[in-house]
């Protein structure tokens, strides 16, 4: 810096308003006169001065005598200092400049800092933005799927309400008129369902099943499963015709010969089966229920096998009955039933699998060990109670032909003892002892049928009718 003239007059500037008129003055007042004058830059505040101030916010020009009072602390200054401090002065101011240009670089970097800092945090808040958007549009396709899934599965649900049963649907009044009332005379039995009657529903003779009302009514399942069941169609298997959900009624083919069990008991003192019919019972019944276990996706467990649930045709085709009724009927609602289904439930003991009673596991070998029952009541003739054990003891002791239903005279021995034989490998305890349906045990009652030769099932009727 240059040093400062002696008797020079010292203008202190700022970039302020002030300092304009400062110059200005110093320009009019005292250059005129050729006063030398030197322009120094402070930031001194108490040498403003309050008139040129107030003049600066009155929105108008100081007056001179204002700007003469603005120069005054400034004079008196520099004179009471002398040239020497004034420079003393200047060095401090321009290194209070120095601090203060320091200060604003700071002040800049550490607004530039700043400015870094909110666009980064603009730029971030612009990034959420944009997640949160992508997250709103993904949420809302989520959302519009699961309600097309929804909509699916509303519309998949309504092809099972009533209105849209695929099998024929009776109404309550066809039902009625059918069964005259449910007249206790059309009355074909009852078994842990409801009762079963002898009907007449589009000219064709019916078995009109009446499950308990508490046991469907308005049961969406219970349609969605009878759907199911009529889909389910086989020679070896009873036609289910039709159903009147609204009363939880199922309506079956009607067969002649009514059940395997009233057959082997002999009930309205019918004729016994001969032995070449019951191989060719066995045979089809294996024949149904690998029907039944091959049924995709997920196999069919019948889980009520029991003579009482083998149906006889007219010409003693045999059908299986009550196909899916286990399943169809919840178990906590068929706990409801009354006396008949205790009586049902005890009955249908010794046909249950015991490694499911014990595991609770159901599987298609569950239906191996009823069927390994029902073989050893077809060559017995005798209830389930401890039939196998009744039999195998038999084989044991060589008395084998002492355990064959006495009312068949002309039993093949050799042939009944493999049939026995490999009813006692299905009734045996662990599910993986026991034969396989497909592989094993239907060849084997195929190869027995056909030992029978054709039947002529005139004989057992005209037998019956007599
Ligand atoms: N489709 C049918 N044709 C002719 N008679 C039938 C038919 N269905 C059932 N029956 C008769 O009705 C009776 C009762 O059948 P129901 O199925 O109710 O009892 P269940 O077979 O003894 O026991 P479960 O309830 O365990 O099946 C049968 O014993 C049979 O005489
Ligand atoms: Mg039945």
């Amino acid at each position: 810096m240059e040093s400062i003239k002696e008797g020079s007059t010292v203008i202190a500037i700022d970039k302020d308003k002030n300092s304009q008129y400062a110059v200005k003055w110093a320009v009019d007042n005292l250059l005129k006169k050729n006063t030398s004058c030197t322009l120094i830059h402070v930031r001194t505040k108490a040498l403003h001065h309050r008139d040129v101030e107030n003049a600066s916010k009155q929105g108008r020009a100081p007056t001179n005598e204002e700007l003469h009072q603005f120069f005054l602390p400034f004079r008196g200054f520099c004179a009471r200092k002398g040239a020497m401090d004034l420079e003393k002065f200047m060095i401090v101011e321009e290194q209070n400049i120095e601090k203060a240009r320091l200060g604003e670089e700071a002040a800049l970097a550490l607004a530039e800092v700043e400015k870094q800092k909110t666009k980064a945090a603009i730029e971030s808040a612009e990034m959420s933005r944009c997640l949160a958007a992508i997250e709103i549009k993904k949420r809302k396709q989520t959302e519009k799927r699961a309600m097309q899934k929804e909509e699916e599965k509303q519309r998949a649900s309504n092809t099972n309400q009533p209105d849209n049963i695929l099998c024929k649907r009776y109404n309550i009044k066809e039902i009625e008129d059918a069964t005259n009332c449910f007249d206790k005379a059309l009355k074909l039995g009852e078994g842990g369902y409801g009762p079963v009657f002898k009907g007449v529903l589009d000219n064709t003779v019916v078995a009109i099943k009446a499950l308990r009302s508490n046991i469907t009514q308005g049961d969406r399942q219970f349609q969605q499963e009878v759907e199911v069941l009529t889909t389910v169609r086989h020679p070896n298997m009873v036609l289910l015709l039709g159903a009147c959900p609204e009363n939880g009624c199922l309506v079956y083919e009607f067969t002649e010969n009514g059940t395997l069990e009233d057959r082997l008991f002999k009930k309205d003192n019918t004729p016994p089966l001969p032995w070449n019919l019951r191989f060719k019972i066995a045979a089809e019944i294996a024949t149904g229920l690998l029907f039944l276990h091959q049924t995709k996706p997920e196999p069919i467990v019948h889980r009520d096998l029991k003579p009482s649930n083998i149906l006889l045709t007219k010409n003693y085709v045999t059908k299986i009955a009550d196909v899916g009724l286990a399943r169809l009927v919840p178990p906590s609602a068929a706990d409801k039933t009354t006396q008949y289904h205790m009586t049902a439930t005890a009955g249908t003991f010794f046909y249950i699998d015991p490694e499911y009673q014990q595991t609770g596991l159901l599987g298609v070998k569950s239906d191996i060990y009823s069927f390994g029952v029902v073989l050893l009541q077809i060559i017995t003739g005798k209830g389930p109670m401890g039939v196998a054990r009744l039999v195998e003891e038999a084989i044991h002791e060589g008395k084998f032909e002492k355990v064959l239903d006495p009312n068949v005279t002309d039993w093949p021995v050799e042939e009944t003892l493999s049939l026995a034989r490999l009813a006692l490998m299905c009734c045996e305890m662990r599910k993986r002892d026991r034969p396989d349906l497909g592989s094993v045990i239907l060849p084997e009652l195929n190869r027995l049928r056909d030992l029978g030769g054709v039947i002529d099932t005139d004989i057992v009727t005209a037998t019956r009718n007599e």
